[in-house]
């Protein structure tokens, strides 16, 4: 049976026989021997392999093995001379899968930028640091449905293909069955006449599953979804992606003190899970890609977040001896900038920031008495910003009505998302954590696009 090369660096035994399959890392020929390191993906460190001359086919196999060949190697675990690592094998016969030509072959054993890597995206997933991500993006993951189904919270799974603008911004992609050469028109041609199209109506990429997530809270009381979400705002930048995974909790029976106190618990439950569970990433992190990132982890499970009101935090950044690019004063939507001065430098860990004023949030907020703010909250964290995205909902009726004309929104089109408040309404909250955002900050990668398999970003969409 194949044995995972993770549990062997930690389980083996020396005597043991045993069979891996995995990638060359590296090769060294030696006059009598060779060392072959062999990765499967299963952990960071690969295991050596010692490759005596008196294997059969000796010469021939190890010409044909170089970085980036495909391998199952048989034969006996011993202890380890080298440093570092308990075990090694020593190989008994070794079948080659595919081989690697190593002049085309482009993952030599020297560092590449992580723009390089990006390019080949096909294969950057054989790295050190890149399988190092997406071992912690699935613990992430992991720890995440964990955290909700031992609190009683169903997963519910919202639809891709939405009607609604859930944010009311305006960034989302269409989806159509039109042959663009042909688009019908409406009678007076101005409009295109999305009736005739597949749904019979204007379609498009979800940008948020919260509206259904909320439909299924007055049902089920405590409910949560993972899914990708889409925006099409043209945002160039280390923290934006056109298709991005995002979690969104909803609880019925719940106001905005309760939400804060879920999300520190999720953050800090997520952070000792990944620590517990990836201890040699989350190392190889700090040494090689950041090194506060242990720290980090340890401030967030240690350490209550901060908590301020937006007018607060508005007073603390007029107060603050910096000028920001963009000034800072009362209703200002807060730029990254303030969002970095605010958690990195002012309280130097989360911030949690609420009731933020109305008009720069979506319409289902809840609206405060002062008439000028909504129970909103955005957890800020340090070097990433916005992480996680809140808010009460709005459960009374006539002032969610209210809200959605001033936005200048059609209150036809959420005719169900009213009835929500008209048959059995409660006060109830949630959140969205965009999940790409929280693995940049659990491993301190500095571009969103290395924290994702397959980006979609602006004239990125290769893989
Ligand atoms: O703040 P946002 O827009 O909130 C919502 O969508 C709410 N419906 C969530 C809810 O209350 N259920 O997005 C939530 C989070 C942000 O805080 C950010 O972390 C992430 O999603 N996010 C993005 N991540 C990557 N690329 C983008 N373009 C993102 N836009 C938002
Ligand atoms: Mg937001």
């Amino acid at each position: 049976m194949t044995r995972r090369i993770v549990e062997l660096l930690r389980h083996g035994q020396p005597g043991e026989t045993v069979t891996i399959k995995g990638w060359v890392r590296t090769k060294r020929e030696q006059k009598e021997f060779s060392f072959v390191e062999v990765n499967d993906g299963s952990s960071l460190a690969g295991l050596q392999v010692v490759v005596n001359q008196t294997v059969s086919g000796y010469a021939e196999t190890i010409k044909r093995i170089n970085t980036g060949a495909s391998v199952e190697i048989a034969g006996t675990l011993v202890e380890s001379p080298a440093k570092g690592q308990r075990v090694e094998l020593k190989a008994d016969s070794i079948a080659v899968y595919g081989e690697a030509d190593p002049e085309t072959y482009p993952l030599q054993k020297k560092r590449h930028s992580f723009e390089f890597l990006r390019d080949i995206g096909h294969l950057r997933s054989r790295t050190n640091t890149l399988s190092a991500v997406f071992r912690v993006r699935n613990a992430a993951s992991t720890a995440i449905h964990q955290f909700f189904q031992e609190r009683g919270f169903l997963w519910v799974h919202t639809p891709i293909i939405s009607a609604s603008d859930c944010e009311g911004a305006g960034e989302m992609f269409t989806v159509t069955g039109f042959d663009l050469k042909q688009v019908p028109l409406t009678d007076d041609k101005k409009a295109v006449d999305y009736s005739k199209d597949f749904f019979g109506k204007h379609a498009y990429l979800t940008v948020s599953g919260q509206l259904e997530a909320e439909i299924m809270a007055m049902a089920f009381s405590n409910v949560y979804t993972f899914g990708p979400t889409f925006r099409a705002e043209n945002s160039n930048t280390s923290r934006h992606l056109a298709e991005f995974w995002m979690v969104e909790p909803e609880m019925a029976f719940c106001d905005l003190d309760g939400d804060m106190d879920l999300a520190e618990a999720f953050l800090k439950h997520i952070f000792k899970y990944v620590l517990e569970t990836c201890p040699e990433d989350m190392e190889f992190f700090n040494q090689r890609i950041d090194n506060s990132v242990l720290a980090t982890a340890d401030n967030i499970i240690n350490n209550e977040f901060a908590r301020v009101t937006y007018t607060e935090a508005i007073a603390l950044l007029e107060k603050a001896s910096k000028t920001f690019e963009y000034p800072v004063e009362w209703g200002l939507d807060l730029q990254s900038e303030h969002e970095r001065y605010l958690a990195e430098e002012h309280f130097k860990k989360p911030t949690i920031v609420t009731d933020y004023p109305a008009k720069i949030k979506a319409f289902y907020m809840r609206l405060n008495d002062d008439k000028n703010t909504v129970r909103a909250m955005d957890i800020l964290a340090p070097k990433i910003g916005e992480i996680i995205g809140g808010s009460q909902r709005e459960e009374r009726l006539d002032v969610l009505e209210r809200r959605i004309q001033a936005q200048g929104l059609d209150l036809a089109e959420y005719w169900w998302y009213l009835d929500l408040r008209r048959y059995g309404t409660v006060p109830h909250a949630g959140f969205g954590l965009g999940f790409e955002r929280l693995v940049q900050f659990l491993t301190g990668m500095g571009n969103i696009r290395d924290v994702i398999p397959f980006p979609r970003a602006p004239l990125d969409v290769e893989f």
